[in-house]
């Protein structure tokens, strides 16, 4: 959990992450609005003991003084290519190399298009360009802007080169509208950093589920009627995002499928944002093979036949019928026998009445190995809260399931458990195999 202490700057750092201590982050503050936020994760790092260093860029310079950046950050601030001094001194590539890790927050359209075009016009890109460290962005852009095939293409380059990005998360922006580009919160980015750090560390022994890859479903799906207006349902990817991360940690490499929700993407999780079931089951299918699925999206059952092209005019004077067709069951398709089958596929079951009983109907159904059943009926807060009551249906061939009742957790507690179940059964096969 991410430490909310905040204390004075001569104050002794705050231990709660003590592998930040003494690791050396080389900061590059972009030309955007959210680099006013950037100086209060310079402010964290800090706290935490790991020491900061920063380029800011010409543009980014326009949004917070170097005065304030060399204040939090205890060092003088980075900003010319050409700068005899720096260049004596410390020069790009020293700068570059002489860093832990290096992280680009907030990261804007242009210096993204410039890392994945291999531009090197100013100490930021320069720097980038060669430093042989790990990197992770922090996008922040308005929403059109992320959109552009431009921007998508360059984060696929740099997603392919290894790059690690957290956020952006979507919400209000600076310019006034709604949608993907918020930069990720200080408090998110510093998570993604011990992550990184976490990972990284060298005694941390080979974790269980490194070199096997999970794939996870999380958030709603929006089925559209016309231009503006959809069908959804009130899951939050609270659960399925938790899970994500669970298993990354655990060492899978691990993609998450997701509908539109505002919770803050995992760190070290490749994400792919979807809308539709019919765009999550094409995403699904297209991030096999897996050795671990689990479906834990709330994916909408029908869809809307016939999507109007333009808005329903509700001056017709007849209120308009619409006619649903059945979405595909993206469950039980990734778990149909066959050669690229995944060796196990976990489902949900979200039910509001005798929800074990559903549950076990719905595992032989649809051909899955396990099933998460939850309550989610009104009064239990499940969709939306930060808790959870799940049981584990586990099938057992030619048997009645076994069932297993956990008790309230919050959900980020029944991902990890249901990470370290889903690991012991992935090690457990492989050491019968
Ligand atoms: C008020 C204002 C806000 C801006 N906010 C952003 C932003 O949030 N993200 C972004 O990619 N560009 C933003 N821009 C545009 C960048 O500042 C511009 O592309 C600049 O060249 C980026 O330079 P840099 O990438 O070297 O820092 C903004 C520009 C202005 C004038």
């Amino acid at each position: 959990m991410v430490s909310q202490r905040s204390v004075g700057r001569k104050d002794k750092p705050v231990t709660d992450f003590p592998i930040l201590g003494g690791k050396r982050i080389l900061l590059v503050i972009a030309g955007g609005i959210a680099a006013y936020k950037s100086l209060v994760l310079i402010r964290r790092l800090r706290e935490h003991g790991a020491l900061v260093r920063v380029i800011l860029t010409p543009a980014g310079e326009r949004f917070v003084t170097p005065l304030s950046v060399a204040a939090l950050s205890e060092d003088k601030v980075y900003q010319e290519l050409f700068s005899l001094t720096d260049e004596s001194e410390m020069g790009h590539i020293r700068l570059s190399r002489a860093a832990d890790l290096v992280v680009v927050a907030p990261a804007t359209a242009d210096l993204l298009a410039k890392m994945a075009a291999g531009l090197a016009d100013d100490l930021a890109s320069t720097a980038l360009l060669a430093t042989d460290k790990p990197i992770l962005v922090a996008p922040a852009m308005n929403a059109l802007m992320w959109e552009h095939p431009a921007t998508q293409t360059n984060i696929g380059i740099l997603t392919g080169r290894g790059v690690r990005r957290i956020g952006p998360n979507a919400g209000e922006l600076a310019c006034g509208e709604s949608g993907p580009g918020r930069m990720a919160e200080p408090e998110e980015i510093l998570g993604a950093i011990v992550s990184h750090f976490e990972m990284a560390a060298p005694d941390r022994g080979p974790l269980p589920l490194s070199g096997r890859r999970a794939l996870v479903t999380s958030g709603p799906t929006i089925e559209p009627i016309d231009p503006v207006r959809y069908i959804t349902n009130r899951s939050s990817g609270r659960q399925g995002h938790a899970i994500a991360r669970a298993l990354a940690r655990l060492g899978a490499q691990t993609i998450l499928v997701t509908g539109p929700t505002a919770e803050p993407e995992p760190p070290g999780v490749q994400v792919i944002r979807i809308e539709t079931a019919m765009q999550m089951l094409a995403a699904c299918q297209g991030a096999l093979p897996a050795d671990i699925v689990v479906c834990a999206a709330a994916v909408a059952d029908w869809r809307v036949k016939g999507i109007a092209d333009h808005k329903l005019k509700k001056d017709k004077g007849e209120t308009p019928l619409l006619e649903l067709v059945e979405n595909p069951d993206i469950l039980a398709t990734l778990s149909r026998p066959g050669p690229h089958r995944p060796g196990l596929v976990v489902g949900f079951a979200a039910e509001t009445q005798h929800v074990v009983e559903h549950a076990i109907r719905k595992l032989a159904r649809k051909g899955c190995d396990w099933i998460v059943a939850n309550d989610v009926g009104a009064g239990t807060g499940t969709f939306g809260g930060d808790r959870n009551t799940v049981h584990i249906l586990r099938a057992c061939h030619g048997g009645e399931p076994t069932v297993e009742d956990w008790p309230e957790l919050s959900k980020v507690s029944v991902g990890e458990r249901l990470a370290v179940a889903i690991s012991d059964h992935v090690l457990a096969g492989a050491s019968r195999s």
